[in-house]
């Protein structure tokens, strides 16, 4: 009976329809997550087609790769992500053309207020920031894309960043926080 508890105040702030999307994503991605070869992939971005706010065109999915509300994720035209990401959309997250995400890639579109001592963080539901990725963005192995973030058009994120903070047109940024190293079309 404690545990029912428990589980009633994790989901208080989650409407019936969102609990119900929910748990079919996690269902169904569950389970096609597991598929190896080409068939896998090909079941993935069915899957996908079927669950994001929109896509418009083809994706490869590889395996591990988690996605939680996808009804609130738009997809363009060629979208890739590598094995172990994590990619949350509860605030909202908007994906361009050719968009490339490498293994262990953590994009989360939600952060829980930590404003008031005297309310656990735990108890307090992720407030919705929005995310933008725009057209031709890589993001390297185990970066980690902050909430309310905009990776403008061409930005190469490397490997292990912690962006904080919306890029430039073709910036290449590395480190934590994420600083610019370069800019792909010119010398600076
Ligand atoms: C960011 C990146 C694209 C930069 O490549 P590059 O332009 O060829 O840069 P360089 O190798 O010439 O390095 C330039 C400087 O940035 C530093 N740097 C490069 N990548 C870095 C990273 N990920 N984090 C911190 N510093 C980095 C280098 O040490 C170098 O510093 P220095 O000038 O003090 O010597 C690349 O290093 C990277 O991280 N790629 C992602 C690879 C990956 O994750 N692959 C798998 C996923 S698909």
């Amino acid at each position: 009976m404690k545990y029912l508890a428990f589980l009633k105040e994790k989901i208080k702030s989650y409407s019936f329809k969102d609990l119900l999307f929910l748990e079919t994503e996690s269902l169904v991605f569950g389970i096609l997550t597991h598929v190896p070869t080409t068939f896998g992939v090909i079941l993935r971005a069915i899957a996908l087609k079927a669950f994001a706010q929109r896509c418009g065109g083809f994706a490869w999915l590889q395996q591990r790769a988690t996605f939680v509300h996808m009804d609130r994720i738009t997809f363009g035209k060629n979208f890739g992500v590598n094995t172990g990401a994590y990619i949350n959309g509860v605030g909202g997250i908007e994906f361009g053309d050719y968009v490339l995400i490498g293994n262990n890639v953590t994009i989360s579109s939600g952060m829980h207020p930590i404003d008031n001592v005297n309310i656990p963080v735990f108890s307090r539901p992720a407030v919705p920031k929005k995310i933008v990725i725009e057209d031709d963005v890589w993001i390297g192995a185990g970066a980690i894309i902050m909430p309310g973030v905009r990776l403008r058009k061409g930005t190469i994120i490397g490997a292990n960043a912690v962006v904080t903070g919306d890029t430039e047109e073709y910036a290449v940024m590395a480190g934590a926080p994420a600083r610019l190293l370069r800019l792909r079309n010119k010398h600076v």
